[in-house]
């Protein structure tokens, strides 16, 4: 599917994302029936162990979107443009064809960019927008909390979107907002919302998928965990541990003659 096509889908079908950052989920995800893969720049917490996105790298976004395009041949791939590689027009040019050169079909930009998007969009990248809590200004927006509570800063979210849908933005990613406000947003554009914490009403969803995974101890409020993975890796490897110790594992059949 062309990234274009996915606006089609608004009212017809849900639109289904998750991220990946590595060959092996990209492999199972590409399998899995969902319409879009993000390499998110989420990776810098969930993988490389850093406080917020803010430290995420140009060099490791694209190191971790070359081994999901490995991973996933059939699912479109989102590259999300770290803190200050948009900053200006050619910055977001040159970064954005590194996103497609490293297997990236399209790239995700946060906030309201409406210069940086028509650029990219006349270059042929497709650019999916994100608004609400968008971490990359944590520090701006008072840390990782629900944004557009009250009705001032509600219509400024309102405004936004509709700006960013001028822009040319093929679809927009909703964070951490109320469900009333996203509704309203998803009522407002003719292009796809998607939400993370933004309720059920936007056009598709997306979650990191080691949050829905159940990979580590923090979950938000959105999250849900289809899966305890920390427990079950915890379990095995305890397993394995008392196994080697007692002498039970390896046996002779997993030795060789
Ligand atoms: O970085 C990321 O994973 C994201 C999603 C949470 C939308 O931006």
């Amino acid at each position: 599917m062309k990234l274009d096509d996915l606006k089609m889908l608004k009212k017809k079908q849900k639109i289904v994302m998750l991220t990946a950052y590595d060959y092996q989920i990209a492999k199972l995800l590409d399998n899995s029936g969902i319409d879009l893969i993000l390499v998110g720049d989420s990776l810098g917490m969930v993988v490389l162990g850093y406080k917020n996105t803010k430290e995420v790298t140009m060099q490791e976004m694209l190191h971790h979107t070359r081994a999901v395009a490995r991973g996933a041949q059939n699912t479109p791939i989102i590259g999300d443009m770290p803190i200050n590689s948009y900053n200006t027009v050619a910055d977001a040019l040159e970064n954005a064809k590194n996103f497609l050169n490293a297997g990236a079909h399209g790239v995700k930009i946060e906030g309201n960019k409406p210069r940086v998007i028509k650029a990219l969009l006349t270059e042929n990248v497709p650019v999916m927008g994100h608004l609400g809590l968008t971490p990359q200004s944590i520090h701006k927006i008072g840390g990782f909390k629900v944004q557009g509570r009250t009705e001032e800063t509600a219509k400024v979210l309102i405004e936004e979107s509709k700006k960013l849908e001028k822009a040319g933005i093929f679809s927009l990613v909703l964070e951490a907002i109320p469900w009333k406000v996203a509704k309203k947003i998803t009522e407002s554009i003719s292009i796809p919302t998607i939400g993370i914490g933004a309720g059920p009403y936007c056009d598709g969803q997306v979650l990191v998928t080691y949050d829905m995974l159940g990979y580590f101890d923090f979950k938000a409020k959105f999250v849900k965990r289809y899966l305890n993975l920390k427990e079950q890796i915890l379990k095995a490897v305890k397993e394995y541990n008392q196994e080697v110790r007692e002498d039970k594992f390896p046996d002779i059949s997993y030795s060789y003659d």
